[in-house]
């Protein structure tokens, strides 16, 4: 027998699932919601709630889906204090510093970067993130780029491939680009979902970007870019191009790079597309950088299909507090609430694929969809110390994070 358990007195429930409630959000007041088993069962008004083996009294507090954070690097070993120290006195920050965490992840044991990813899992889970994917991209020999996979997909939710996050120091470019299309690809393969290619100068130009992108489809993996992160550049344009699930950074974009992103999920220049390609802001990342805000009014008001993710790792974004970037995204980057939360749920879910049924998790097993609190839908919620999501923002810097639920089970 299935057990089931009723959050009921709800205050303020944010569903994401527009036939449910009402605005942006799909918001209810006075909700219940029931859980069965790791799936939502039943979400409707509290008066109406049916009866549960357990019931919760969330008194008038509110409910959302918890955070997907579709973008981090949590396989490393080290830290980076002195680099972030020099750039908060002035130093720019290059994609050269990923040699140091790379140096620190190949000489760290299994059972290290497995506890180090345990810490960043756990922290991220008690801020409110049920869903998260993880890169590889700190090992960059075939050895290692296995490895961190084969550690990521015991943790994460989704693995990417980042081979091509720099080419390591003292290697050719060229044959580190065969490697990477080549046997480092076809070694990791088996353990990830996605590819991803860090499209900058100081990493990868528009012709190797096009290689890894192509290699990658030709194979029937997903495609992400790490684009326009530290100035104008092809990335967005390729990410469009190829059809990649999402184009992340993005602090760089021109008019027409806005109008891609916003045509690729309808009649764009390229015609009547399937499925776009999302644009994922990093608002933490932004400011440990101090490089400009991506300009994430501009692209909701395009039409893009925004979302938010923390980028935690150790050189850009050493946080993975979803809470933090919603209230950034919300106070410096001109989102309302309503947008920024929905950006870090369902947007997240949309660019890992995780947004409809049957997504495969790195250990085989077909998972319900995720994002959205509505029947059927994976049991990932987290209840807010707070009256309304509006306090994500209006108390920055709080946790306001009170519990949590994964697949039906309380994580925290
Ligand atoms: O997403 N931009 C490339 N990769 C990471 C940074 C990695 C690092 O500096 O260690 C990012 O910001």
């Amino acid at each position: 027998m299935v057990r089931t358990l009723l959050i009921d007195n709800i205050g303020e429930l944010t569903t994401n699932d527009e036939t449910l409630g009402s605005g942006l959000g799909g918001r209810l007041a006075d909700a219940a919601v029931l859980i069965e088993g790791e799936r939502i069962a039943w979400v409707g008004p509290a008066a109406q709630a049916p009866a549960a083996d357990e019931r919760i009294d969330a008194e008038g507090r509110a409910l959302l889906p918890g955070w997907v954070d579709s973008h981090t690097h949590m396989v490393f070993a080290g830290d980076r204090t002195a680099e972030f120290e020099a750039r908060m006195a002035g130093e720019a920050y290059a994609a050269g510093g990923i040699n140091v965490t790379v140096n620190a992840t190949r000489a760290a044991s299994d059972a290290e970067l497995e506890a180090n990813l345990a810490r960043l899992v756990g922290e991220a889970r008690r801020d409110g993130t049920t869903t998260m994917e993880t890169k590889t991209g700190y090992g960059l020999t075939v050895a290692d780029e296995v490895r961190s996979a084969r550690v990521a997909a015991t943790q994460a939710d989704a693995v990417t491939f980042l081979g091509a996050h720099v080419v390591p120091a003292g290697v050719d470019p060229a044959a580190y680009l065969d490697l990477v299309t080549g046997k480092m690809l076809d070694a990791v393969a088996p353990l990830v979902s996605a590819v991803d290619v860090f499209c900058e100068s100081g990493a990868f130009d528009e012709a190797q970007t096009r290689r890894i992108l192509e290699t990658a489809a030709a194979k029937g993996l997903a495609t992400r870019v790490h684009g326009n992160q530290l100035g104008h550049g092809p990335g967005t344009q390729l990410a469009v191009e190829h059809g990649s699930l999402s184009v992340d950074h993005l602090g760089f974009l021109t008019d027409d790079d806005i109008a891609a992103l916003a045509g690729s999920w309808g009649e764009g220049s390229r015609g009547t597309v399937a499925r776009g390609t999302v644009a994922t802001v990093l608002p933490a990342c932004d400011l440990s950088t101090r490089m400009p805000l991506a300009p994430a009014r501009k692209l909701v008001d395009a039409g893009a299909v925004v979302a938010i993710a923390s980028n935690c790792n150790p050189g850009t974004s050493y946080t993975s507090s979803m809470g933090f970037c919603v209230a950034t995204a919300v106070l410096q980057m001109g989102l309302t609430v309503q947008e920024a939360v929905r950006a870090a749920t369902l947007g997240g879910a949309i660019a890992l694929g995780m947004h409809e049924d049957g997504w495969i998790d790195p250990r085989g097993a077909a998972q319900p969809r995720v994002g959205v609190v509505s029947p059927g839908a994976r049991a990932d919620l987290q209840l807010l110390n707070a009256p309304s999501v509006t306090h994500l923002a209006y108390r920055p810097g709080m946790r306001l994070t009170e519990a949590v639920w994964k697949a039906g089970t309380r994580v925290v």
